[in-house]
């Protein structure tokens, strides 16, 4: 018999579609991401964007990030981390409302543009501005040569591999892989970040690949089981606290652009602030709650949400026991620093959406009314 792949078949290497093999390649992403930047042994991170330019940073008033989308996502995280482990003031803005808004910038500010395809119209848009008024930018693009990596003054490529799906999903873990690293090194320069601590970090980052895929094959299963149960929801809440509020509100994204379900995120302590009118028996909520990353507080938001019947879908560490007891489905996920949480957070809630999509007959990798690169307004 005739063997018959087509070219598509061939690219997807055996996958059902592309987003899910994006997915399974995270663990390789990440590390190629990584690679010759992290450099464990000598205890350096090598950056040379950054290193060129590390004084525009020390001396920086602020930084602002400038993104749309899953980039805007990876941005807010960038937040967590920058002011944490560098302590310089962040801003993250869309760029379609940072370039409208008459902001104020000064040649003591960084502008950094997160993009995968580099060709995002508003955030090539915002960064004219920003370069116009004198900032230093700067830019994270996956795409090689793109155009907002010629505009920008220096930047950092996330060697993630071309992403075909239109959901974002391993430019997104490289994306935050490129601002770990950028935080590190930045927090080890300028002294906010010891070198006991900064070992110990780096340590863990160059283990979070073997994590990913640790993940990936004790959570794909299990969450095709859980996507079953949800392919006739209308309505879906992800909450996560800290570091993985961006991360909830990813994951929401990813649910919405694929599987046309809606779904809001949320930080989880707001959700007594309008979403709990939403919740009883029919509203499925996402709560991501790892051990490290105010625990007890979201134990609180779970017991608020059982009382109300809502259906808890919990992603947390391996061993859990208290929201596991209270969730009606439980996806484990191995313990990390909580700045690490979201990249490894953000894998089951890939595979949730993609699933729910394809049980709902969904075109996957290309969804209605989107396109993976935005170039008009
Ligand atoms: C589109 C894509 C999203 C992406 C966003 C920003 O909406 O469908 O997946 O996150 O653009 O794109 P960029 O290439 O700038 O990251």
């Amino acid at each position: 018999q005739e063997l018959k792949l087509s070219l598509e078949q061939i690219e997807k290497g055996g996958y059902e579609h592309f987003m899910l093999k994006e997915i399974f390649e995270q663990p390789k992403s990440i590390h190629d991401t990584m690679r010759g930047r992290l450099l464990v042994e000598e205890g350096i991170i090598k950056m040379a964007g950054i290193w060129d330019h590390v004084e525009r940073f020390k001396n920086a008033n602020r930084i602002i990030i400038i993104a749309c989308g899953t980039s805007w996502h990876a941005g807010l995280i960038g937040e967590y981390l920058i002011e944490e482990y560098a302590r310089i003031p962040v801003e993250v803005e869309y760029a379609s409302e940072f370039r409208y808004r008459n902001p104020i910038i000064t040649d003591k500010d960084v502008v950094i543009a997160i993009s995968q395809s580099g060709e995002t119209a508003d955030t090539m848009a915002a960064l004219k501005l920003a370069k116009e008024k004198g900032a230093f930018i700067y830019g994270i693009c996956n795409v090689v040569d793109s155009s907002i990596a010629r505009i920008t003054d220096a930047g950092s490529y996330t060697h993630a591999g071309p992403e075909i799906g239109v959901a974002s999903t391993k430019a997104f873990t490289a994306q935050l892989t490129i601002l770990t690293l950028i935080a590190f090194k930045l927090g080890k320069h300028n002294g906010n970040l010891g070198n006991a601590d900064f070992m110990s970090l780096i340590s863990e980052l160059d283990a979070i690949p073997k994590k990913i895929e640790e993940v990936l094959n004790t959570t794909h299963e299990l969450v095709q089981n859980i996507a079953k149960d949800f392919i006739n929801a209308t309505n879906f809440l992800y909450l996560g606290r800290g570091y993985n509020y961006p991360a909830a509100l990813e994951g929401a994204l990813k649910l919405k652009e694929i599987s046309y379900i809606h779904a809001e995120g949320y930080p989880a302590a707001e959700m007594k602030h309008g979403p709990i009118a939403l919740i009883d028996e029919n509203m499925p909520i996402v709560i991501i709650a790892p051990k490290k990353g105010h625990y007890d507080k979201i134990v609180s938001n779970v017991q608020e949400i059982k009382a109300r019947k809502g259906k808890v879908i919990a992603v947390v560490n391996k061993g859990d026991q208290q929201v596991s007891a209270m969730a009606d489905y439980v996806i484990e996920i191995p313990e990390t620093s909580e700045c690490f949480s979201p990249i490894v957070a953000s894998v089951p809630l890939q595979l949730l959406a993609y699933y729910i999509a394809v049980y709902r007959g969904a075109n996957v990798d290309q969804p209605r009314n989107l396109a993976k690169s935005v170039t008009v307004e």
